[in-house]
């Protein structure tokens, strides 16, 4: 098989699609029902703020990988949504969508203090961290870490920090994260 028929057999197989709402081409696996990535990763999965349409993207779905999250309403979610986007860059969910599948693969919010101590500094808390459990391994728990560190150091804020299990250690510190002090709780439910 001479080099033309070879590319010319493999393009066949990869059955590349063009996307026109990223501009770009994506190769599907053989089966399309089970619509693999095979294409650059950084291209299809996309990091940015939460949006009120992203619940029918199975965002609480996401959440509820990482704790108790019941069911909640459009209008919950709704009302819950705008409470949050009145704080504007005071708070802050990212999410990373899968653009192949519509869905939502990661998230992670971060909440913006102000403070007397450090000449009124501020100070970036991170929470609810968490990515689908099918796709872990990718990148993309490091990729939604940059974007509310970053977030937290546009808005001035001295430093970011965030409570985690003995297990994620080694994974916030390959964030750049180092371990300080205790974290104390006290639940009212
Ligand atoms: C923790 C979590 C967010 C990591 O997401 P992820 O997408 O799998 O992580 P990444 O692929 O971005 O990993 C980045 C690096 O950390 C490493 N890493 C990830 N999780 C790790 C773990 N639990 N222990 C040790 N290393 C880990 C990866 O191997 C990778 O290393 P590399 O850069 O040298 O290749 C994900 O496992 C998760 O959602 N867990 C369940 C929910 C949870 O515990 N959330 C955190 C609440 S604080």
């Amino acid at each position: 098989m001479n080099n033309s028929t070879f590319f010319f057999v493999l393009l066949s197989k990869l059955k590349p699609k063009y996307d026109p709402t990223t501009f770009r081409c994506y190769f599907y696996n053989l089966a399309p029902e089970k619509m693999q990535h095979t294409d650059s990763e950084e291209q299809i999965f996309r990091v940015r703020k939460l949006e009120i349409a992203d619940k029918g993207k199975g965002f609480i779905e996401l959440l509820q990988q990482l704790s108790v999250c019941d069911s909640v309403s459009d209008e919950e979610f709704e009302r819950r949504f705008q409470e949050l986007s009145s704080l504007g860059d005071d708070h802050v969910i990212g999410v990373i969508e899968d653009e192949v599948s519509g869905k939502i693969v990661a998230t992670g919010s971060v909440f913006i203090e102000k403070k007397f101590l450090r000449n009124c500094g501020k100070v970036g808390h991170i929470e609810d961290v968490v990515v689908d459990s099918t796709i872990r391994g990718k990148q993309l728990g490091k990729k939604i870490i940059n974007f509310l560190t970053d977030h937290a150091r546009s808005m001035g804020c001295y430093k970011v920090i965030l409570d985690c299990s003995l297990d994620n250690k080694v994974f916030y510190e390959k964030c750049g994260f180092k371990q300080k002090e205790v974290q104390m709780v006290r639940y009212f439910i």
